[in-house]
This record gives C-alpha cells, structure tokens and sequence, in this order.
C-alpha cells in the first residue's frame, strides 16, 4: 500500500497541472498514469489554447459569448465565464513555466483564429501546441520533489468508505497496488474517442473514468454530447489523423469533387461555421457523392513553403501517405473527437462523492454544454486544475484515513476486443442519429457478450468502452430533439420546451438537471 496526500488519475495537461499545483503547495502527490508520461491526448493537441490575451482586438466577454453560441444552450454560463476570464493567467503561466508557444514579431503571443470564434485568440506553438506543453509539464512533474510519477499503473477501481473517495487501486505492470490520498484524489483520464471506428484520438481514449467514477458513487452528465471533428485524414488505409481547425481559421478551403466550396449552403460563415454544422455538412457531402469525396485545400493560405512551413506535423503526418499538403488538397471526412460529457464536477472540479475530483476532458463542468468550441478544451483542463488544487489546498477535501481497503478481484468482466463496439457506436451515434439504431445499439450492447479474464490495461480498457458506450448510446436514444454535437434524423429541430436539461447519470439511475436560459451578454 502507498501513503500520498493527493493521487491524480491521468498524464494530460488536466493531471499534470493539478499534479504541479498541489504540490506546490506543499501536498506529497502520487501522478499515476496507464502509459508513459507523455502519452495521452494532450499531448496530440495541435491547435492550441482559446484565451482572450489581445485585450484591444478581444476580451473574455466575447469568449465567453463565442463559447455560449458553440454550446447551443446547455452551457453552465457560470463555467463557461470562469474559463474566459482565467484561461489568459493559465496561459501566461505556462510562458513562465517554458511552453515553447509561437510569438510574434511584435513579442506578443501570436494568436491564430478557428472556427467559431469571433476574434484571433487562440495561442499555438504551430501545430504541435499540447507536444509543446506536455512536453514541458511532463519534465517540470519529474523534476518536482513532491511529485511522484508512476507510469503503466492502470486504475482499476476507486478506494471509497463511508465518507467519501479515499485512493483508488492501480494495476502497476502486473500487480494490484492500494494508493490511499489523505487530501483528494482526482481523476483525469481523458476521453473517448475510442468508443468510435472513426477518431482522432490516441489508443488510451477509452472512457476509463466514467464507469469508475460512477461505480463509486459519482454522476456524469452530457453524455450524448460527442464532437466529430470535420476535418480528419480520410484515405483508405491510414488513420484519421487529425488536419487542424487552424488551418481553415487561416484561409483553408473545403471543396468537394468539382471545387465548390459547399460549406455555405449550410451557413454563412462557410468553413468557419460551428464545428457541427462544418462536420454534418460534410457528412451529407459524402452521403451525395461517396466516391467524388472532400477535400481540404490549403493553398488559399499562402506560398506551399509557408503552408508547410505553419503547419510541420500535419505536413509530415500527410506525406507519409504521400500527400504534400502545400501543392495537393487533402481528403477529409469527419471522426469522433471529444467528449463533452462526463463526470459532472462544480465549479472546483469536485464531483458528487467527497473526496473525488473530476478534471479535463472527463469532467463534466458544463462549459462546453452540447458543443465544445475549438481549443476551450486545453483552456478548460488548465483552468479547471489550478481551481481543483485550490480548492484541495483550502482544505474542503477533509483529510481521512481509515482502515485497510479490501482489495478487488483479480478477474474482471470484459469483452474481448473494443473494435465491434466502436463500429456499431460510429454506426449508431456517429454525426447522424435516429431512433431504430440507436435502440437497436443499445439492445447490442446491453446483451454484448463478456467474459472473466484476469485484470490487465486491455480488459480494463474494454470494460470501460462497454459500459461508456452503452450509457452514450441510451442518452442518444433519450434526447429526442437536435442540439449541437447531437443531431436526430428524426428529430431534426432544437426543442427547449422539453430539452433545455442535462441528463444524469448515477448508480441508482438517470435524472434530469434544467439547465438555465442564457442571460443575453451586451
Ligand atoms: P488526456 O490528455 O487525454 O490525458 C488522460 C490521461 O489519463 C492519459 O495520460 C491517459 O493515459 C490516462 N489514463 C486514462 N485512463 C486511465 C486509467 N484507467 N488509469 C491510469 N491512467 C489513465 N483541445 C484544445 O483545446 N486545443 C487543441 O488544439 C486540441 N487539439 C486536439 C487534437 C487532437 C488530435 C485531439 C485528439 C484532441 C485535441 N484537443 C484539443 C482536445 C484536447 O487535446 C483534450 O481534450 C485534452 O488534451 C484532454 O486533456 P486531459 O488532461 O483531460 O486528458
Ligand atoms: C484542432 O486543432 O482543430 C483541434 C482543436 C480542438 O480540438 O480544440
């Protein structure tokens, strides 16, 4: 058994930073993580951080009204102002910590534009912006005294009592290893891409801490809310490695067989539309014209060297599949790529248990409501984990230690594999929704077949992406209406009467929590 103050589930930059916080504070923290360090989604981050840092071209009240269009009336208004206005301290911060962020000739950050936003406020180091700040975070971790980094040490359940979450168990490489908190412990892990065929996530996106944290007593919200990213590779073969939203906020086009950009007949900003009208629109392409396809055509923005030259790794990722992005368009098509929903925290990062906090990607703190607008995610993980370790450091999370825990069976109850799961989910409550799947989905899913096996990182991995799956696929089924991220067929139009409301989820069962009409922003 080990002894820390704070146990932090998960390397991004949600982790890391509520890691470094906490001990700064003087708190012993154990960062345990199922990779290495460095791997998770974070660090495949490539456009940037939203924050609104040019005060004369720009101000928090304008990010916060951009992130409250994006949301499509779910927002958690409180959230979403919290994050515009502390996202530029978090920023600054990681300057003085040394992210390699790209500046301009002026000195100022440089600030690139993306979708949705109404003004250039995304801060970028070029495409390859969470490497830069992982990368960074990841060495500040291993370098602090109070830190403790365990890698290949998969959760594997949470350690609760009467009073709340109190550590969790770990599988490190092979063995089950108690870690009691004294203070908090939080959980970071991320998101869910995998639970899809199609994404641009990393291998470890599988949900993990969703049916954890239900489990012990936590409740998640929003899950139904899953973002497909318009713009990912789409050639027979390779993976849907990810062509940034910047690269439009910088003048790229989409274009279908014969070169017409189509994007505006779905809306007037075109390309730059909300990230669910760019993805549907281009769904409903493909749906017209399979084999004529789309295309991504970067030449607008300038010389083929300057094109190469601002985005380097999307330009490396494409030519390995032969495509130089400064002279050829680049085939796209959209693949799951966050996840709104989660476990549902306050405005601290806490979630319903005692005890157990929530950040990043699979946290709920109704920020995004039911769509995320480009780069509020590193903003929010950044955020949202120097408010968690505050809020550890005020001691709210009382500190308790009990008896030994019991540990948890060295078997677990998985499927054998995450592929037929991810297509019948991709299939089911991808971009295009509607009753007769959704329900036949969640009929599969509920009967998927599961087997005893011994307790490893893939049966872990598989568990989750069933379970998370299953409760995606039912609040898909449930929302019946079409609300960012969420779009039904069958229900084609935005309902407020029946669907301005969050759907819960905890161990004994679902609720609903209205959410408030928007306060209009002058
Ligand atoms: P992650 O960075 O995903 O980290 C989760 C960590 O938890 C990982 O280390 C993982 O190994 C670990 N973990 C998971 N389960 C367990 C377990 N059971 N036990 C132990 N450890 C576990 N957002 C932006 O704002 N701007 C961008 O430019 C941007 N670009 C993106 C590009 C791509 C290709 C992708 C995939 C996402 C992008 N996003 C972007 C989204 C953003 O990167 C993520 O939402 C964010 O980084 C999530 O950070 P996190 O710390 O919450 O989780
Ligand atoms: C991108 O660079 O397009 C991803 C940005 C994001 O997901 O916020």
């Amino acid at each position: 058994m080990i002894r820390t103050d704070v146990l932090v589930i998960g390397s991004g930059a949600a982790g890391l930073l509520f890691a470094l916080h906490c001990a700064a504070q003087g708190k012993s923290v154990m960062l345990a993580t199922k990779g290495t360090a460095g791997e998770s989604n974070s660090a495949w981050a490539q456009g940037g951080v939203a924050a609104a840092l040019d005060l004369e071209e720009d101000s928090p009240t304008a990010h916060l009204s951009d992130t409250l269009a994006a949301g499509a009336g779910l927002c958690d208004e409180a959230a979403a102002a919290i994050v515009a206005s502390e996202a530029p301290q978090r920023v600054e911060e990681l300057v003085r910590l040394g992210v390699a962020f790209d500046f301009g000739g002026s000195g100022a950050l440089d600030l690139t534009r993306e979708a949705a936003h109404s003004a250039a406020r995304v801060a970028h180091a070029a495409d390859a912006t969470g490497r830069a700040i992982t990368s960074t975070l990841v060495s500040r971790a291993l370098r602090h005294p109070n830190v403790t980094v365990l890698e290949r040490a998969t959760a594997v359940e949470l350690i609760v009592d009467d009073r709340g979450c109190r550590g969790a168990w770990l599988l490190v490489h092979d063995r089950l290893v108690a870690v009691i908190a004294g203070s908090a412990t939080a959980l970071a892990t991320g998101g869910s891409g995998r639970l899809f065929a199609r994404t641009t996530n990393p291998p470890g996106a599988t949900a993990d801490g969703l049916p954890l944290a239900l489990q012990a007593g936590a409740v998640l919200a929003d899950l139904e809310f899953v973002q497909f990213h318009p713009t990912a590779l789409a050639l027979a073969g390779a993976p849907a490695l990810l062509v940034s939203e910047a690269a439009r906020g910088e003048g790229g086009i989409l274009v279908d067989a014969a070169g017409r950009r189509f994007c505006f007949d779905a809306d007037p900003r075109g390309e730059l539309a909300a990230r669910d009208v760019v993805a549907r629109a281009i769904y409903k392409q493909l749906q017209r014209d399979p084999a004529g396809g789309v295309r991504l055509d970067l030449r607008p923005i300038g010389t083929p060297d300057a094109i190469r030259a601002r985005f380097p790794n999307i330009a490396a990722a494409c030519a390995r599949f032969g495509i130089d992005i400064g002279t050829t368009p680049i085939p796209v098509s959209p693949a799951a790529h966050y996840h709104m929903g989660g476990i549902r925290t306050d405005l601290w990062g806490r979630t319903a248990l005692p005890g157990l906090y929530a950040i990043g990607e699979c946290a709920c703190t109704g920020l995004h409501g039911a769509n995320r607008l480009a780069s509020n995610s590193l903003a929010e993980c950044l955020v949202f984990a120097a408010r968690a370790a505050d809020d550890v450091h005020a001691g709210t999370a009382e500190g308790f230690d009990s008896g030994d825990p019991s540990a948890p069976p060295a078997h677990v109850e998985s499927p054998d594999a995450i592929a037929p799961i991810a297509s019948l989910l991709w299939d089911s409550a991808g971009v295009e929704r509607e009753r007769e799947l959704l329900r036949r989905a969640v009929a599969a899913l509920d009967g998927f077949a599961v087997e005893r096996r011994p307790v490893s990182r893939a049966a872990l991995e598989a568990r989750a992406v069933l379970a998370a799956g299953l409760l995606i696929a039912r609040a898909a089924l449930m929302r019946e209406e079409s609300r960012g991220s969420h779009y039904r067929s069958d229900f084609p139009e935005r309902d407020d009467a029946h669907w301005r409301a969050r759907i819960l989820w905890s161990a004994s069962g679902q609720s609903f929590e209205p959410v408030a009409a928007p306060t209009p922003i002058s």
